[in-house]
């Protein structure tokens, strides 16, 4: 089968990794990749929400699957385009329906889902500019510090947590007011949780699921986590304190009632669900859900899968993931992301990565890297992650630096404290 990726990061080309290894590929195009996944796929220059381009791709190369990186061509209905063309119908997209990634799409319909679904979650209201007075006075009843959410996409920019309440006052006005656009119109103000956090990933075919590793990311650009909130600078997988019981208690109490809460209102759902939990006393609860794999944690969590990642995503679209048998590699995986100076604001591309074909026992996958004059540079704030595995969480880390020390370009940086905190 020849098989598309949607998408350019450290995310993608860790599924052409993994994709390029199966028995099932054939041809494997990556729209529009990096350095990285040129090497072992096809790269095609379309955007990920172009549509059509994206249809006359997979006419013209027989494409037979495609797998949905990102979350914009998801909430945009790129599995509902696919579905509703004569010509597409019957190509697998792995990633849900346009009502499926409203859960993304919208923090306000994935409060509604949890609580249509008993799902634990941290008490919540919606407000809109008309109701701003309301949202102002509900703020006061609750405790410090306040959890400000924009309803909709805001590139990870759009929750705020504030420990002053006048300061949340104004910032509530300031978000209903269009601080981050149309996705601010709406916020959802919620309770603070206070725990510790763990991402844990499903796939599911709306029907089935497996339980796929659970990983910890890096978010801030600084050591200690401080400073300025970034797209995740290193993860980890499994997640040392997440053990049979905790887990236990996330399948039965989220996993299954997220799954069964789907089929019962008829969403068609053939991807991953990204659960973001926060771990209060000894229970999980759900901050937020993505519709997609996240990056960097894909880095850690598709190369611990040893069962063949198609034949599952087969399994997917023919909804009979639970005859599927799945394995996993019980070793530790680390990921630490290195990123261009500067980053998470202003930074320059185009600086040449040296060292790359140094490394040794771990696996490079590239981020923002593009080719250049027959060199890889740099085109992307996350640049390059480096993963490794080993027993212990703690080796794998220290294999991931050992191999970082042979690669440079202008202006590297990276956390040198990843998992410091397990
Ligand atoms: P989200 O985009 O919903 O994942 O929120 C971004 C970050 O804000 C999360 O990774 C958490 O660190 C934090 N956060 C979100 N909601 C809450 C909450 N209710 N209590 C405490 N922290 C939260
Ligand atoms: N690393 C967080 C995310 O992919 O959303």
């Amino acid at each position: 089968m020849n098989i598309l990726i949607l998408g350019s990061g450290g995310r993608e080309h860790t599924f052409a990794y993994k994709i390029a290894q199966s028995n099932h590929c054939d041809a494997l195009f990556v729209a529009p990749g990096n350095a990285g996944t040129s090497q072992i796929a096809t790269n095609v220059a379309i955007g990920v929400t172009d549509f059509d381009a994206i249809k006359t791709l997979v006419i013209k190369e027989e494409i037979g699957m495609v797998v949905v990186g990102p979350e914009d061509p998801l909430v945009q209905g790129v599995y509902d385009f696919f579905k509703a063309d004569q010509s597409l119908k019957n190509v697998a997209v792995i990633g849900p329906s346009k009502v499926g990634a409203a859960l993304e799409g919208s923090k306000e319909r994935a409060k509604e889902f949890m609580m249509a679904h008993n799902i634990p979650t941290a008490a919540y209201e919606a407000f809109t500019a008309e109701t701003l007075d309301k949202g102002q006075a509900f703020l006061e009843t609750l405790q410090a510090p306040y959890v400000l959410k924009a309803d909709g996409l805001a590139a990870g920019k759009g929750v705020l947590i504030i420990d002053n309440l006048e300061e949340a006052k104004q910032e509530l006005a300031n978000m209903l007011g269009g601080k981050f656009g149309d996705a601010s119109a709406t916020v959802v103000i919620e309770e603070f949780l206070d725990g510790i956090e763990l991402s844990v990933f499903v796939l599911t075919d709306g029907k089935n699921y497996k339980v796929l590793p659970t990983a910890k990311d890096y978010k801030r650009i600084g050591e200690g986590d401080v400073g300025l909130n970034t797209g995740g600078m290193g993860a980890i997988s499994p997640v040392p304190f997440a053990d049979d019981a905790f887990m236990q208690k996330i399948e039965e109490r989220i996993v299954k009632p997220t799954v069964n809460g789907l089929s019962k209102e008829d969403i068609e759902y053939k991807g991953f669900i990204f659960i973001g939990l926060i771990k209060v006393g000894d229970d999980p609860k759900v901050i937020e859900y993505n519709v997609r794999m996240g990056d960097p944690e894909t880095e850690v969590v598709l190369p611990r899968i040893q069962s063949d990642l198609v034949e599952l995503f087969m399994a997917v679209d023919a909804q009979t993931l639970d005859k599927q048998e799945f394995k996993l590699d019980p070793r530790s995986a680390a990921t630490v992301m290195l990123v261009s100076g500067g980053y998470p604001e202003a930074y320059e591309k185009g600086k040449v990565i040296t060292g790359l074909d140094t490394v040794k026992d771990s696996l490079v996958f590239h981020a923002g890297t593009t080719e250049k004059d027959g060199q890889v540079v740099t085109n992307g704030g996350r640049v390059i992650a480096i993963t490794s595995f080993d027993d212990d969480f703690k080796q794998a880390i220290k294999k991931s630096y050992q191999n970082i020390e042979k690669l440079h370009f202008d202006r590297i940086n990276y956390r040198t404290d990843i998992g410091f905190d397990l």
